[in-house]
């Protein structure tokens, strides 16, 4: 298959670029899958109510089929025409932070969508990202669009086309580039099926934020660490890794060169996941930096490009800087965790 490409260059002025919205919102509309820019991660969009399209989602991912997907909307009045129901808390957080990187799992109506998008659950995942060429592309196409990140599965999601490109030429219909996406990691996922909400995949929403709203939440680590039974199904999928393995460590640069320097006694070629302020620190075969240690929202924004970018280097064995846990800290070391497979160097 052709993967037809449209640059959006004016987001701004998404008026502008109609005729190329059009054209990808038809390709929707037919059943075909499209990718296009959120805030978060580039999606790979089809038509939710279409289990043909659905399927296509699955199929060019290679993504197994019991882990279900979020649906996107470009209008907050939609979520009643998917949902069951909504509590009074989830709605405060709708109004709050919609369009944006919050997604709520909620009760879903029956019948209304593509059973495989849901994976048989009986809930569903919806949001409303804040990103013009998406909302644009919703609207047009006049559905709601199923969207998981464009990443080939156990990839590092898409923060570029470029990426989803490499991942996914030729497989799907289509992809709207529009630059570098902003937040970096993808949203926030919170369950909100019980009386109070749960974030199940930590996000740039914080679990902080979502309690000065909510005025209770909580976060599901116990999921998050086991592998087994998890709510949100796709925590238990290894995920964002690059080819070489690699490892996350705690400490000084000068504690983390000297491991480098251990390892490559071995004879081994050794990768280091920098940020800037360590950087000078670093003698080793390839050092690749994410972002700011003073700016964690640098950082998220930074992580995958550098995860992908490892896979053009010729490593062994690559070393992450860990970061502070804490506000979007929380979602970088949820990420990198997977990354490394839940792999730590032991600092001493
Ligand atoms: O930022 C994002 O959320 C991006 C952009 C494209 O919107 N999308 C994204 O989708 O990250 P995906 O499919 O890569 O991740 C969706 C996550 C998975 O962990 C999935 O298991 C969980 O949401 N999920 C979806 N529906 C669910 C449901 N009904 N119950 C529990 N978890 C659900
Ligand atoms: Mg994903």
């Amino acid at each position: 298959m052709e993967t037809k490409y449209w640059f959006v260059d004016n987001i701004e002025q998404i008026h502008q670029h109609y005729p190329q919205i059009k054209e990808a919102a038809d390709l929707i509309r037919k059943g075909e899958v499209v990718a296009f820019p959120t805030e978060t991660v580039y999606g790979l969009g089809g038509q939710a109510k279409l289990d043909k399209a659905v399927d296509k989602i699955f199929e060019a991912k290679g993504r197994p089929s019991d882990n279900p997907l979020i649906v996107h909307i470009a209008d907050q009045k939609d979520v009643d025409e998917l949902a069951h129901s909504v509590p009074v808390y989830a709605r405060r957080l709708i109004e709050k932070f919609w369009p944006g990187p919050l997604t709520v799992i909620v009760p879903k109506k029956a019948g209304v969508l593509s059973e495989r998008v849901t994976a048989g659950l009986d809930t569903v995942a919806i949001r409303m990202p804040d990103h013009p060429a998406a909302l644009a592309l919703i609207k047009q196409a006049g559905v709601p669009v199923a969207a998981p990140s464009a990443n080939r599965s156990g990839k590092p999601s898409p923060t570029t086309a470029q990426h989803v490109l490499d991942d996914l030429s030729g497989r799907i219909a289509g992809v709207v580039d529009a630059g570098e996406t902003g937040v970096g990691l993808e949203s926030t996922v919170v369950d909100c099926t019980g009386d109070y909400p749960i974030v199940l995949r930590p996000g740039g929403v914080t679990e902080a934020d979502i309690e000065a709203i909510a005025g209770k939440a909580a976060t599901n680590t116990f999921l998050q660490k086991q592998e087994d039974t998890p709510k949100a199904p796709g925590m238990k999928y290894t995920h964002y890794a690059p080819e070489a393995p690699l490892y996350i460590m705690e400490g000084t640069a000068e504690s983390i060169q000297r491991k480098v320097n251990e390892w490559q006694a071995e004879g081994k070629k050794v990768g280091v996941l920098a940020s800037w302020e360590n950087v000078p620190f670093y003698k080793a075969e390839a050092v690749i930096v994410c972002g700011y240690r003073s700016d964690l929202t640098s950082v998220a924004k930074g992580l995958y490009g550098a995860l992908r970018a490892f896979n053009e280097e010729s490593v062994d064995a690559i070393i992450a800087e860990a970061f502070p846990a804490e506000g979007v800290g929380a979602a970088i070391m949820n990420r990198l965790e997977k990354a490394a497979g839940h792999k730590w160097i032991s600092t001493k």
